[in-house]
């Protein structure tokens, strides 16, 4: 409605055409409204008041994390952002729609970092590119290269390493897996954005070597080398300036040094100063509220921004736009090939998985072992990634039982029975919403199950092999504690010792698998068990990739690209 409104008020009367006349002609003809309606996304329901929301492209893709303004008089189409680093977020249902709409959730960038493969990181990007392609997305919001400054870092799972130039290669290889597709990227969050704890406040105090060689390398490497289409400013300040406001960041590092010249957006509600962040070079504020529309045009009334600051946003914007899917029309099928994507996301992450420790050979499993307990909740319940706006609506997730037993392996069913029966009550205890907010906020984590001694006992002489599954859910908004996140509960460790005594008094063997997204604390029970597999977060397949690893199929060549400090009080 409001963009017909636009249309009607400047007059469509042949009126230059994006993509037909030259791109100045159309900037030329546009009123400051449009040129700053251009540049401010159309909002998100519920967020900012009245959030500006034009109707029909709220809703091009359900779910999407954001939409621009249509300036329909000048064939200018609104075009669709949407989430995340480990696979595109969009709804998996829709409103009087018997369709679904279910993305690939892949490894976790940690994990594939720890592939030390850029090919497998490619292919994995193309994957992920094609999904953003054929449901209609334009842009996807990643890959996140931050490094891991911080052990306790919430969104670390989506981050690659510490290391700048692992992250930087792995962003790169990603980049161009997804743009082969003819869709952006947006590289994130650019620059310094380490913690979550108040991330809108935390003010980066850093010298310029440190800045430039570890926080801002793998940026500059993904820019050189793979070109994004758009580059995500971060929350933070760096150095007493807000990151969307920073001239020196947005527009002399990033666009005279390093040549990068398309378009920069906020992320979501990022910022304050909207004419500064114009003038410095970030052309879009997402997910766009009114006042920031009202105050670039004021701004610019008043003398106290150019208007060629406003048009050289508005001239990148239109370049992105041209390049969009959307602006060819691409007819997209919203059928991607969700198995084909399923498979390349169970091999990376069975490739990426680290063997920690490997006693006697333990593993792969010998012929012998057919029955095996496991313990742990996580074993029933596999964390596939972290939580927040890198969470992917994926239609299944495989649990390490379950990808067990399709690797044809028996599990005990008193075990099996006595925790699926604790989870369900617990998960009964938990808060209940559809709010997709209220799900990127709350923890729904619960404690771990304590299995009595006798089971342990019995179990011991009846199986096989033991399993101990330590899992971690991690994500946007909040960094982790050390007690319960970096370091084991109480109940994880008397879990480990007390099935490691019972098993290896049998002679048999117990294996830990770590599905964490960020390291943990390993020194002080690293020697109990006979093996330990890091398997990270694996994505929708998790559960296969590490029967995979375990059965031999697959040899785990994973590698750390973060160290995993002896205790959180080391430097
Ligand atoms: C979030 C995240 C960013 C995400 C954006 C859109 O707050 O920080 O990574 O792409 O908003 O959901």
């Amino acid at each position: 409605m409001a963009c017909t409104l636009l249309a009607l008020s400047a007059g469509a009367q042949n009126a230059p055409q994006l993509g037909i006349n030259p791109v100045e002609e159309v900037i030329q003809a546009m009123t400051l409204e449009e040129k700053v309606s251009l540049l401010v996304g159309t909002g998100m329901p519920g967020f900012g008041g009245n959030a500006a929301v034009v109707g029909e492209t709220q809703d091009i893709v359900p779910g999407a994390a954001g939409t621009t303004y249509p300036i329909p008089r000048l064939g200018i189409p609104a075009i669709v952002v949407a989430d995340g680093p480990a696979g595109l977020r969009i709804s998996s249902t829709r409103p009087d729609d018997p369709g679904t709409y279910y993305c690939t959730a892949f490894p976790i960038a940690t994990l594939i970092a720890s592939t030390w493969d850029t090919e497998l990181a490619n292919q994995i990007g193309k994957a992920m590119g094609n999904e953003t392609l054929e449901y209609g997305v334009d842009v996807i919001l990643g890959p996140a290269l931050n490094i891991h400054r911080n052990p306790l870092g919430g969104r670390n799972y989506e981050y690659y390493s510490e290391d700048p130039y692992i992250s930087g290669s792995m962003a790169s290889a990603m980049v161009k897996g997804i743009q082969s597709n003819g869709v952006g990227t947006s590289i994130k969050h650019f620059a310094v954005n380490s913690q979550e704890s108040k991330r809108t406040e935390n003010d980066a105090r850093l010298t310029p070597r440190a800045l430039r060689e570890i926080y801002l390398k793998g940026f500059q490497m993904t820019v050189e080398d793979a070109d994004p289409w758009t580059v995500m400013s971060s929350y933070n300040y760096i150095n007493g300036d807000y990151a969307s406001e920073s001239y020196e960041l947005l527009t002399t590092i990033l666009r005279d040094e390093w040549g990068f010249n398309h378009v920069v957006m906020t992320d979501w509600f990022g910022g304050k100063a909207a004419p500064a962040q114009i003038h410095a070079g970030n052309d879009l504020l997402m997910p766009g509220r009114p006042d920031q529309k009202q105050s670039i045009i004021e701004a610019v009334n008043n003398k106290t921004l150019k208007e060629s600051d406003v048009d050289l946003c508005v001239k990148r914007m239109l370049d992105l736009i041209v390049m969009t899917p959307r602006f060819r029309d691409y007819p997209f099928s919203n059928q991607p090939d969700l198995n084909a994507h399923a498979a390349i996301a169970r091999q990376t992450a069975a490739e990426g998985m680290v063997l920690l420790t490997n006693k006697n050979e333990t593993l792969p499993l010998s012929d012998s072992v057919r029955n095996i307990a496991a313990f742990g909740i996580t074993s029933y319940d596999f964390i596939s990634g972290g939580t927040g706006s890198g969470k992917v609506n994926n239609a299944y997730t495989v649990s390490l039982v379950e990808g067990l037993q399709n690797a044809g392996y028996e599990f005990d069913e008193e075990t099996t029975s006595l925790y699926q029966q604790y989870i369900q009550q617990e998960k009964a205890k938990l808060p209940q919403n559809d709010n997709p907010l209220f799900d990127m906020l709350t923890d729904f984590s619960f404690p771990e199950y304590q299995p009595a001694s006798d089971l342990i006992a019995r179990k011991a002489k009846e199986t096989d092999l033991a399993l101990i599954t330590i899992g971690r859910s991690t994500g946007e908004f909040k960094d982790r504690k050390t007690e319960g996140g970096f370091y084991l509960t109480p109940a994880e460790k008397t879990m480990i010792e007390h099935v490691a005594a019972a098993y290896q008094q049998q002679s048999k063997k117990v294996v830990v698998i770590l599905n964490i997204g960020g390291v943990i604390e390993t020194d002080s029970w690293k020697d109990i068990p006979d093996a330990i597999l890091l398997a990270w977060q694996g994505g929708q397949e998790g559960g296969n990739s590490v029967a995979d690893v375990l059965k031999g199929d697959v040899n785990p060549s994973g590698k750390l690209t973060m160290t995993f400090p002896l205790d959180f009080t080391d430097d």
